[in-house]
């Protein structure tokens, strides 16, 4: 992976926009323009969790000591546990004991669930200070790091308590995936061909290629779709609904399993391929869609299928909200998305049968 070119893209929201930088090495070499960030004589919080901070916690913080940023690491457990009132209000407690400022700045350096946490802590600690992401998981990379969406979970549910707050900048070091479980891994390749079959056949074909794409052009492509996704609709009120794509069928999987049997991704994984065949049962999608995505994501240890039978029910339980129906993302073809709104009793129909 070394010897890639930084790319940089920017994320152009209104009065907000911000650079999110790709390139290996970048952990290291990238803090110049972390530092360019902070205030002077200003304290950084710099979160993380146990298991990135013992591969790369040392380094960065060393770095930014080195550029005269003065930090105070907050290392917290790891896992989706750490993503409560909790440990939020044990990281405010933190921050207030370090002397960080509204002028100070948080930094996230971990996976989606630090970077959530961390980014709603910096939404509302002091009413708001800077917020910067250095996400180290694929999922992280491709996904939660940019858009905005921060967030903690409560006993009635995942996210949510949050608020959407756009970090100052995100930096993306591909070579720090080389640590990552192989089931992160693939976890965040799901979403990576999530973004291939919803918005780029460039993508998902050259996923399909036979020799392996440099992650960081593979990286730049997702974080190129979601900015511009996510600048049409920073707060998610229309086409942000598009990156749901196997996630009504994803969500209701991990139901089904109390949240045990697959991470997140494998389960969106399975939805989209459910997704994709209820498409072309219905004739929305062209035929040999399904096969195509199926073949893809076998190919990235994505295996698991899963029985729609029975799965409304999980669908209701999560849509509550939601009178008498859901809108569904399907494909229509690879890299071409259609909303569909389907009545509980129709969907129900479709899974059953
Ligand atoms: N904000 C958003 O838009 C958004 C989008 C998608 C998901 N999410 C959230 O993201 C969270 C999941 O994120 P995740 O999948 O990154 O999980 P995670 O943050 O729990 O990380 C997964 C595991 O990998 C470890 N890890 C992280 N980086 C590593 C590295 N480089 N080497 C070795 N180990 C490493 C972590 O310690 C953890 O054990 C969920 O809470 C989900 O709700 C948010």
């Amino acid at each position: 992976m070394s010897g890639d070119a930084a790319k940089i893209l920017n994320v152009p929201i209104a009065g907000k926009s911000y650079d999110i930088v790709i390139g290996s090495g970048l952990l290291l070499s990238g803090l110049e323009r972390v530092s360019a960030l902070i205030r002077k004589g200003e304290k950084t919080a710099l979160i993380s969790d146990e298991n990135v901070w013992q591969r790369y916690g040392y380094a960065v913080e060393t770095g930014l000591n080195a550029l005269g940023i003065a930090t105070e690491a907050i290392v917290l457990p790891p896992g989706e546990k750490t993503k409560d009132i909790g440990h939020l209000s044990l990281v405010y407690d933190r921050m207030a004991a370090a002397g960080i400022t509204r002028k100070g700045c948080v930094i996230a350096l971990g996976g989606g669930v630090v970077g959530d946490l961390s980014g709603f802590a910096a939404a509302t600690y002091m009413r708001g200070v800077d917020f910067i992401q250095i996400p180290t998981t694929l999922l992280a990379q491709v996904d939660s790091s940019v858009g905005g969406k921060t967030a903690v979970d409560i006993a009635a549910g995942k996210n949510l308590v949050g608020a959407f707050y756009q970090p100052r900048l995100v930096l993306i070091d591909p070579d720090v995936l080389t640590s990552l479980p192989p089931r992160e891994f693939a976890a965040g390749m799901a979403e990576v061909i999530k973004y291939g079959a919803i918005a780029s056949p460039s993508l998902f074909a050259l996923l399909e290629q036979t020799t392996v794409p440099s992650m960081t052009e593979i990286i730049c492509s997702c974080c190129a779709i979601k900015s511009d996704i996510v600048a049409e609709d920073e707060f998610d009120n229309g086409h942000r609904a598009i990156l749901n794509f196997g996630h009504t069928f994803g969500h209701a999987i991990e139901k089904r399993y109390g949240f045990s049997k697959y991470n997140h991704g494998e389960a969106v994984a399975a939805g989209m391929r459910i997704a994709a065949h209820i498409g072309e049962k219905i004739g929305m999608t062209a035929p040999g869609t399904a096969a195509r995505l199926g073949s893809l994501l076998d190919r990235y240890g994505l295996t698991a299928t899963e029985s729609p039978v029975g799965l409304i029910e999980h669908i209701k339980s999560d849509k509550k909200g939601e009178a008498g129906g859901v809108n569904l993302v399907l494909l229509k073809a690879l890299g071409a998305v259609v909303c569909v709104y389907k009545r509980f009793e129709e969907l129900e129909v479709l899974l059953d049968d």
